[in-house]
């Protein structure tokens, strides 16, 4: 089963288009959405989820045409999103019964154990008669990844999932959604270029309401191999540089600024060659744009 986005768009009342002619067809597994603030990863997620209309475009699953079939999409689709609210005093174990009573799960004991086995597969089981409200912000990312997965859904949409974690509860987030993206269509959106490289196998830049790359990471590195160049200059020179060489990132070591500058060719003797990284990739893919 395949997603497949077409000349998608939409622009907010204040003329901004959050979505410019996006065009994108996704496949079983993780998919990457690596984009700044603002570039409209949520507007896209929110659209493919049915929460919002775009002003024109199509999107299918499969046989299902999203914008127009609403009710066969939610069927199939575990959503979490960006803005993820609690109920105060709730524990893990009733509000994800009672979302699974929403799913349609009326079975009482096959929901029970349906619930159990999500609580087991994110790591909660033993704190599931705690409330959520109280959950560390790691274990509420689990939790809503607990709650996306009722009804075994076929597309997984995960807006920013791991802003905030720290990285031991980084990599287990990651363990649960790589064995996700084995059976299923998931869609990451994240600023963080750490969630794309270990996670997903295709990934796409978003600034701006437009797609700017699309590819594997080994690829999109590929891409950009030969052309991003080094050098370390003092803080002083860094406005200078900044004007006349295309500057994608910058950062501070032992007192002295380190500049990565995309170029065709070597900008000057005193700059050295580096291998692209997919920070790189991005950081040019945006500059670019
Ligand atoms: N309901 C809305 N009304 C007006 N403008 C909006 C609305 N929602 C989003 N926008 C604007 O559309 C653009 C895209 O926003 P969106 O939330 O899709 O970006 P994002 O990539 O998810 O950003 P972030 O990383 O901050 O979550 C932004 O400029 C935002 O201010
Ligand atoms: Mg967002």
């Amino acid at each position: 089963m395949q997603l497949q986005i077409e000349n998608l768009n939409k622009t907010y009342g204040n003329q901004l288009k959050a979505l410019d002619n996006i065009t994108l067809t996704i496949d079983k597994g993780m998919f990457g959405l690596l984009g700044p603030n603002g570039a409209g990863k949520s507007t896209l997620m929110r659209t493919i989820a049915t929460l919002q209309n775009p002003d024109s475009g199509s999107i299918k699953l499969g046989d299902i045409d999203v914008l127009k079939q609403k009710d066969e999409l939610r069927k199939v689709l575990g959503y979490l999103p960006q803005d993820f609210g609690f109920y105060p005093k709730v524990t893990a174990l009733d509000l994800l019964n009672h979302f699974a009573i929403l799913k349609g799960i009326n079975n009482k004991g096959e929901r029970n154990e349906i619930v159990s086995a999500l609580l087991q597969q994110t790591n909660l089981y033993e704190s599931r008669k705690r409330y959520v409200s109280n959950y560390s912000g790691g274990m509420r990312q689990r939790f809503g990844i607990a709650q996306a997965l009722l009804g075994s859904p076929r597309l997984m949409i995960v807006d920013e999932p791991t802003a905030g974690l720290d990285p031991m509860e980084r990599n287990r987030f990651y363990n649960i959604l790589s064995e996700i993206g084995e059976q299923v269509i998931v869609i990451l959106s994240t600023h963080i270029v750490e969630d794309v490289r270990t996670l997903c196998n295709t990934l796409v830049v978003m600034n701006k309401g437009r797609i700017l790359l699309q590819g594997s990471p080994a690829q999109a590195v590929q891409e950009f191999q030969g052309r991003i160049w080094r050098k370390r200059i003092e803080k002083s020179e860094f406005n200078q540089y900044k004007n006349r060489f295309k500057v994608i990132s910058q950062y501070v070591s032992e007192g002295k600024v380190i500049i990565h500058v995309l170029s065709d060719n070597l900008p000057d003797e005193s700059f050295e060659h580096v291998n692209a990284g997919l920070e790189d990739v991005y950081f040019s893919s945006i500059a670019n744009s």
